[in-house]
């Protein structure tokens, strides 16, 4: 049982706003962290109206270990699920020392914190990126990881280190590491989303922004692969199942865990000509496309194995392909420029 609140950082975020309406939802007490350098107070107002609670907000920046000691002081944390970071792939190779300093560098912060007022439950946002190019398909845990060719993915990989080596060095510590497949969709009522700033980088808001008329057309990155229709295949995963994921995670821990390590997909691949169609069809809107040459550091094809989530936390995915792109629509046809209510890049 939870003898305390749960401190969500990067709350503000996609993934995290659509974890703190699952954790509200199932009782318990949140209190948010974000430095909103990639969100805004707006989503957490939607986080409020979706659930009818207002959750605590800190706007304190993972780098700021007085502000941190200040959440810890003043409120009883339970568990920290760990989302706050920067996550542009291309930006992370301009800027490697931004990356290490915010996500590794923040995180030893976090933990040194964490240690101070003797909390020792973390649930931490890794990512597939860790298994690089996979040697098999499915991929299970078992898949060695840190075959990362940009330096976003080695900040997971890194950060996944070190909470190993605190667990195997600390026995107090209950760590699990959630490896996220792609995550898309929007909450069902719409309010709340993925609102990427600038040119989106991930597929599904791309896609999203055709439809709306923001961008002109999809570039295709690559259909020269072996896949069946040549293009990339990813493990597409509804952020609702993701987030729900999340708090079978937290109930896990309860119990008392060490460390561990889950995937969070479907086990499902999907081409990205099949994510164009179905969301075509979500939509009802003409998605056209260019086709250009592969992307630098893409794979072939990656899915998951999620069996072990399923038997230890009892949890699976269990939106499909038609609901991510639906929920998608309403997100983004309601709130053509996001959170923004003008303007638009
Ligand atoms: P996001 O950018 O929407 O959320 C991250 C949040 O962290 C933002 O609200 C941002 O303002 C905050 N933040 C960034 N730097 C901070 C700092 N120094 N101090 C405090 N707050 C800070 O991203 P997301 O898609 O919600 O991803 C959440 C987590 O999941 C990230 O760690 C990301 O790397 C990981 N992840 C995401 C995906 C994906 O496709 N979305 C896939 C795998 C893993
Ligand atoms: C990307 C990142 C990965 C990160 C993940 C989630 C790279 C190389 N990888 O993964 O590290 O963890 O996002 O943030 O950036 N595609 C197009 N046109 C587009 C965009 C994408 O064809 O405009 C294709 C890609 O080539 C790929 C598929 O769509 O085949 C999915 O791309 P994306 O959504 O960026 O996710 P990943 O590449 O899996």
């Amino acid at each position: 049982m939870a003898t305390g609140s749960i401190l969500v950082t990067g709350g503000a975020g996609y993934v995290g706003t659509h974890t703190v309406v699952e954790l509200l939802n199932s009782g318990y007490d949140v209190i948010v962290m974000d430095n909103l350098v990639n969100a805004s107070m707006e989503s957490l107002k939607r986080v409020n109206e979706i659930t009818g609670k207002t959750v605590q907000t800190c706007a304190v920046d993972l780098l700021n270990k007085d502000g941190l000691r200040d959440i810890f002081k003043k409120n009883k944390i339970y568990c920290v699920m760990h989302f706050a970071g920067l996550k542009a792939v291309g930006e992370s190779c301009e800027k490697p020392l931004l990356y290490y300093k915010t996500n590794v560098g923040g995180t030893v912060n976090l933990l040194e914190v964490m240690k101070e007022f003797e909390v020792y439950n973390i649930i931490f946002s890794s990512s597939a990126t860790v298994y690089g190019s996979p040697n098999y398909l499915p991929i299970d845990e078992k898949h060695p990881t840190g075959g990362c060719t940009n330096a976003y993915g080695k900040t997971k990989y890194f950060i996944e280190e070190i909470l190993k080596d605190i667990c195997t060095a600390e026995k107090q510590w209950n760590v699990i590491l959630l490896r996220y497949f792609n995550p898309v969709g929007s909450h069902a009522s719409g309010k709340i989303g993925e609102d990427p700033q600038g040119i989106p980088n991930n597929l599904m808001p791309f896609i999203s922004q055709v439809a709306v008329g923001r961008r002109k057309e999809l570039t295709v990155y690559g259909t020269d692969y072996d896949t069946p229709d040549g293009t990339g295949v990813r493990d597409y995963i509804h952020v609702v199942d993701l987030a729900q994921g999340h708090v079978a995670a937290l109930k896990h821990l309860e119990k008392g865990c060490g460390c561990k390590v889950y995937n969070l997909g479907t086990g499902k691949g999907y081409s990205v000509l099949d994510m164009a169609k179905a969301f075509e069809k979500a939509s009802g809107k003409p998605i056209p496309y260019v086709t250009a040459g592969r992307r630098a550091g893409d794979i072939a094809s990656c899915y998951s194995d999620a069996s072990l989530a399923k038997q230890d936390l009892g949890w699976e995915a269990k939106l499909d392909l038609a609901k991510m792109c639906e929920d998608l629509w309403r997100w983004q046809s309601n709130n053509p420029n996001g959170f923004r209510t003008e303007g638009s890049s």
